[in-house]
């Protein structure tokens, strides 16, 4: 075991969306499966690393045991997680699709509906990658995800830099099978010198290979 790439280094992982409480039988929500970050966390712990998971509510469940799975609710939730497990962590990678906006009020009982519309003040929640960005110490590798509809590789540097990266995977929404809810992804992984490599269309279980030996190469340097 000892001799596996990345035993002994601490992985945080991200996975699945947030739920945002409006009141307590409502939320808002998105599309994430969590498949991505769970295929990462499976391999990441398959190479010998000992992983932190913070998940959002998901069906997904991990292949092993080892894997340390903290499940949250919502955006305030998982930012709370990972405060507290970063400091310790050599890498984190994070693939959660998280809530930009969450209610300001919740309600405290459910939402009676009435003839007219209803509005619902928002307010944005802490970008968690952004903040990690900014904790950084030397030697901690930062992984985050972008999903793009257009100028993608132009978000996705303008991300890197942003959020103080040292690596983003770019998934297109262009490309058919990948992104959300599908079993495969097609990814761009570009790092802090703006090196770029395309990947084919693969299952998430590759492309979760894939994303490992960059994070192996960059936890060398
Ligand atoms: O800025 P954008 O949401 O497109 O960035 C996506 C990346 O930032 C993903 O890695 C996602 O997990 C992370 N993120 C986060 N906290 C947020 C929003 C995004 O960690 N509130």
């Amino acid at each position: 075991k000892s001799k596996l790439p990345l035993f002994g280094k601490q992985v945080l992982v991200t996975a699945g969306p947030t739920y945002e409480a409006i009141d307590p039988v409502r939320f808002i929500g998105n599309h994430s499966s969590g498949k991505m970050g769970f295929a990462l966390a499976d391999e990441l712990a398959s190479l010998g690393a000992d992983v932190t998971l913070v998940a959002g509510p998901t069906a997904q469940v991990c292949k092993y045991q080892s894997i340390k799975r903290i499940n949250v609710t919502s955006a305030e939730n998982m930012l709370q997680e990972c405060l507290s497990y970063f400091p310790a962590a050599d890498a984190c990678v994070m693939c959660a699709a998280v809530a930009d906006y969450t209610p300001v009020v919740v309600a405290d009982q459910k939402i009676k509906k009435h003839d007219e519309g209803l509005n619902i003040e928002l307010k944005k929640t802490t970008d968690i990658l952004k903040t990690l960005g900014n904790q950084k110490r030397d030697g901690q590798v930062l992984v985050g995800f972008a999903l793009e509809t257009e100028n993608e590789e132009e978000y996705a540097i303008a991300k890197l830099q942003k959020k103080n990266l040292d690596l983003i995977v770019l998934n297109s929404l262009n490309d058919a099978g990948a992104g959300f809810k599908n079993d495969t992804n097609k990814v761009t992984l570009i790092d802090r010198q703006l090196q770029k490599t395309t990947y084919a269309l693969k299952d998430k279980a590759e492309v979760a290979h894939d994303i490992c030996i960059k994070l192996t190469q960059l936890l060398k340097q």
